[in-house]
């Protein structure tokens, strides 16, 4: 090549990288979650395919973004192979970045990104104040979500008419560990992450997600050569607010305040006997609580620790972890118990070792989200603690209106549309724990849903 034409060259190539495009690796899989215990930060994650830099840009202006943070750790990749396939999958680079010193209820706007492109600009709104009864605090519960038209649905139906603080999803996220329905060996087929990534983006870019493990993301399979560590791909890919609630476990077990509400997000899938870290943790982070602040303790984990359904029944995760940790549950009056892995919709009663008791624990399992498993349909003879069940896909949803009062409904997917199917007050007194309705209407508290246009009415306790 002479001098020139390797002038021309260099100047094609200049004038050709000047013509790419900004966002030649904009981020995607964006979604956010809370960020610590306080309700004043939130993670955002996204994945580059080969940018390393990485950074989110923040405020309460869209045209005027002017707080920022750096990722919080260096941008990674992580590597898995599974017994039955020599191929080994590489997931892209993985980012987190931590907006801090967030105000309540406020409207924030951001992008992430870093020089080799950023995001479209998303926007979310913060939960209200820690402690705060005079307003109601919304949850969308969901277990089992997948990746089907129905998990869709089910997305859809939270997003169309209930402006949640937060979704909760109680276990079993992508389905990635096992490739094919009926396949009798499980592939890992970790592609089925990205995917479960984008699909999910437009939700929760938008609401901060908080997320426990399922049997789907143990995702260990078999002898070597295969990968080796268990929750791999779910500990890589998220960053809950495990430091801010002293648990040093990842994502496999910790807790965090949300207005009213002290949320406790357990592993069914590692050791829970009382010599065991997690039950140690568990017990000093209820009696850490402190009632005045956070009125309702609320307690989620993958595997029921009550359920009628003949599905995944009496499994050892659900009678062990049961035996170890309900005596603990009971002391401290834990308020809720939500569940998953049981694809069916379930409502018991305040329930304390094995009979209805007010002074027990209501639980509900939620796992119903959409997953291709389909529905768990078929029941033993209805226990006398059990309220309501119906094997149908949907999802929850959870207003605390105040210190005493909570409304819990559940919207089947029928046709498209979300249909109430359960609905019930949940009241808390000195006698203990009723379940009323679906008649009551809450008294003179208002039933409201649309937390940025309309307040609750009075406090009743
Ligand atoms: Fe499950």
């Amino acid at each position: 090549m002479t001098g020139r034409t390797c002038l021309a060259f260099v100047a094609l190539a200049v004038a050709l990288a000047a013509a790419l495009p900004l966002d030649q690796d904009a981020p995607t899989q964006v979604h956010i979650n809370l960020g610590d215990n306080e309700g004043t930060s939130m993670v955002v994650s996204w994945i580059t395919n080969a940018a390393t830099d990485g950074y989110v840009q923040f405020g309460t202006d869209p045209d005027h973004l002017d707080s920022s943070a750096d990722q919080m750790e260096k941008a990674y990749r992580y590597n898995f192979r599974s017994t039955y396939s020599p191929e080994v999958y590489t997931s892209g680079l993985i980012h987190h970045a931590n907006m801090t010193g967030l105000e309540p209820n406020t409207q924030y706007f951001y992008r992430c990104g870093g020089k080799q492109g950023t995001s479209t600009t998303f926007n979310f709104t913060t939960p209200p104040p820690l402690g705060s009864v005079e307003e109601p605090l919304y949850i969308a519960m969901i277990g089992d979500l997948g990746q089907t038209t129905d998990s869709i649905s089910t997305l859809d139906h939270i997003r169309a008419d209930f402006e949640a603080h937060i979704t909760v999803l109680v276990g079993d996220l992508s389905y990635a560990d096992s490739a094919e329905q009926n396949e009798p060996t499980r592939n890992c087929t970790q592609k089925r992450w990205d995917s479960w990534g984008q699909i999910v983006e437009p939700y929760f870019a938008y609401q901060p997600l908080m997320v426990l493990p399922g049997n789907h993301e143990v995702e260990q399979v078999g002898p070597l050569p295969a990968t080796q560590e268990q929750f791999l791909a779910y500990q890589s890919r998220f960053r809950m607010p495990s430091p801010s609630s002293g648990s040093n476990s990842g994502n496999l077990y910790y807790s965090f305040n949300i207005g009213p509400a002290h949320y406790i997000m357990l592993n069914s899938y590692m050791d829970f006997n009382h010599s065991d870290p997690q039950y140690m943790w568990l017990e000093e982070d209820l009696r850490k609580v402190d009632r005045t602040v956070t009125p309702w303790v609320v307690c989620n984990m993958h595997a029921p620790w009550y359920n009628s359904d003949v599905h995944h029944h009496d499994e050892y995760e659900e009678t062990a972890m049961r035996a170890s940790m309900e005596d603990l549950l009971h002391q401290y009056r834990v308020d809720f118990v939500f569940s998953g892995h049981v694809h069916a919709y379930e409502r018991m009663y305040p329930t304390y070792n094995n009979k209805t008791d007010p002074t027990g624990t209501t639980y509900i399992n939620i796992g119903d989200g959409g997953n291709r498993e389909g529905p768990a349909e078929g029941y033993f003879p209805q226990p006398e603690w059990s309220a309501y069940r119906e094997p149908v896909f949907g999802h929850g949803r959870l207003a605390l209106f105040n210190a005493t009062h909570a409304h819990f409904t559940w919207h089947k997917n029928v046709d498209s549309e979300p249909v109430v199917s359960d609905d019930v007050w949940v009241i808390k007194s000195e006698s203990g724990t009723r379940h009323v309705g679906p008649k009551f209407d809450g008294g003179h508290i208002k039933r409201q849903y649309g937390h940025k246009t309309e307040r609750a009415g009075p406090i009743l306790a």
